[in-house]
């Protein structure tokens, strides 16, 4: 890691100003960079079987995941994961894609954050990131940091935490601590980094458990989160209208700045956010170190970066906002529990979509789609696919927008055509995806199916 970011220092400019951020376009038609910096074996089980990976029904059983493979392959590991962060984005899928762009990342980006005794993550995703992100800047599409896989695991058995295991242990003092420094130092490359332009979003946790009763303190650190966010940036130079604790900047040298604001004698600080800066501060003192550079505060910035979290309910997440906040919610027919599986009960729920319009009446405005896709609990035609693209596109864009789940998928036998129904790409070929996003095929999709009450 120190040798690969000092050998990269030549290329990276990092002596300037403040980073200004991208900011949220005005309507949002993206995709997820799914598996790419948190890889999820069912995404492209061919590629994981020759990297040396196992399949198995329940992902908790057999090497699954980056922390399984991390752990069985000590040696090898980073390697082997480098080549796929430089094989499965590329500068051919900017290329392709070219209209919206996410990104989805693990904590151990951070490595600092990894226990090295008892977790067990590649290294190196940090230049990888940084790559990426030059590539969608090149390419003028902005993207949101989703913190995917948080440390001590978020959810029960799901590979997009990065380790599948019914021992979830995100909710704690502890971990929410080091989520918290995660979030530092990715609102302080945001600000700082030149690669890191396209950001417009970080957001604090992908998919937590939806159960008050299973996540607690979760409201006490979402409030946490963006008030690390806020004071970083404050520390930066940024100003943010709504964030009450300016900073007494006195200092050019980006890591005592925060060091100086975690010092603000303010009632905003609880001991967790000031633990947080202090150590977003010693993490981007060695960062610039390793790279052979210093992260300097020039003129002051100015930008704004809206924070996203997922509907949790309770806590709401409104309650938390300082500054521009944006929301995003994540609607999967195929799961489950949404609407019956028929094609028609399929259309009749999506065309009624109210969730634009509930979470605005609890103040989760802007709302978008973050994760969404084509797939079904019933065998379906190429003609209801498109039908089907469409009528979720017009229900997403009645919010801030949307973002489909996934990029692509792998192509091939033992993928079994998950490409028909997961990836965008592929979705576009099949022509269930107007090539323009902001298009579709048949804007009268939902006649018939909308509630005539809701019609209007
Ligand atoms: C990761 O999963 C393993 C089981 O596969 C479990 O023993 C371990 O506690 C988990 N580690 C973390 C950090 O969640
Ligand atoms: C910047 O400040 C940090 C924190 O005080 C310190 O560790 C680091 O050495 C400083 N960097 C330079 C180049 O002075
Ligand atoms: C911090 O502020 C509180 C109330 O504003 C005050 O009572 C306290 O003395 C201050 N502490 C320090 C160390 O300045
Ligand atoms: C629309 O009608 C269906 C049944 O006809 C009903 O189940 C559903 O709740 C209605 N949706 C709205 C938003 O009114
Ligand atoms: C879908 O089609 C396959 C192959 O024809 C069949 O085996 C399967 O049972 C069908 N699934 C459903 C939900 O109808
Ligand atoms: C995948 O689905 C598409 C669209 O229905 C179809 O044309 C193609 O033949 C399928 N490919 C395989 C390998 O089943
Ligand atoms: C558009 O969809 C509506 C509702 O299914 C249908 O009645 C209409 O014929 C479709 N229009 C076209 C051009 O396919």
């Amino acid at each position: 890691m120190r040798l690969s970011l000092l050998s990269l220092s030549g290329s990276l400019l990092l002596s300037g100003v403040a980073v200004i951020a991208a900011s949220m376009p005005e309507k949002i038609y993206g995709v997820n960079l799914g598996s790419w910096l948190v890889l999820e074996s069912w995404m492209l089980p061919q590629e994981w079987l020759d990297m040396g990976g196992e399949s198995c029904a329940d992902c908790s059983t057999c090497i699954a995941t980056e922390f399984t493979f991390a752990k069985a392959f000590p040696d090898t590991v980073d390697g082997i994961f480098a080549k796929h962060w430089d094989t499965w984005f590329t500068q051919d899928d900017v290329d392709t894609l070219k209209s919206l762009g996410i990104n989805t990342l693990g904590y151990w980006i951070v490595e600092a954050l990894v226990n090295r005794e008892t977790e067990f993550y590649p290294r190196g995703g940090i230049l990888a990131l940084i790559r990426g992100l030059q590539q969608l800047q090149a390419a003028g599409i902005v993207a949101i940091l989703d913190h995917h896989a948080l440390p001590g695991v978020q959810d029960a058995d799901q590979m997009f935490t990065g380790n599948c295991t019914t021992n979830v242990q995100f909710y704690t003092p502890q971990n929410y601590g080091r989520a918290l420094t995660w979030a530092g130092v990715m609102t302080a490359l945001s600000h700082l980094h030149p690669a890191f332009t396209p950001v417009f979003a970080i957001e604090a946790v992908n998919e937590p458990i939806m159960d008050a009763a299973d996540t607690p303190g979760y409201g006490t650190y979402q409030k946490e989160f963006v008030t690390v966010v806020r004071a970083v940036e404050s520390a930066l130079g940024v100003e943010v209208s709504g964030f009450q604790a300016n900073s007494q900047q006195t200092s050019t040298n980006a890591s005592q700045a925060i060091i100086d604001m975690s010092n603000q004698n303010n009632t905003l600080f609880d001991s967790q956010v000031i633990d947080a800066l202090i150590n977003t501060a010693i993490i981007v003192a060695q960062l610039a170190s390793e790279s052979g550079t210093q992260f300097n505060l020039g003129s002051s910035g100015k930008g704004q970066q809206p924070l996203v979290h997922e509907n949790t309910d309770p806590p709401n997440p409104a309650d938390a906002a300082m500054g521009p906040q944006a929301y995003d919610n994540h609607l999967y027919y195929v799961f489950g529990g949404v609407a019956d599986p028929t094609p028609e009960a399929y259309l009749q729920s999506i065309c009624n979509l109210n969730r634009v319009q509930a979470d605005a009446a609890l103040g989760n405005s802007p709302l978008w789609f973050g994760e969404w896709g084509l797939p079904t609990q019933f065998n379906a035609t190429d003609e209801f696919l498109q039908q089907w693209a469409d009528a979720q596109k017009l229900a997403y864009s009645e919010g801030a927008g949307w973002i489909f789940w996934n990029f692509k998928v792998e192509n091939s036998v033992l993928a079994n055509n998950l490409s028909r129904e997961w990836s965008y790409i592929e979705g576009v070929n099949l022509g269930y995806f107007t090539k323009d996003p902001s298009q579709v095929h048949n804007a009268s999709v939902c006649d018939g199916f909308t509630n005539s009450t809701t019609s209007s």
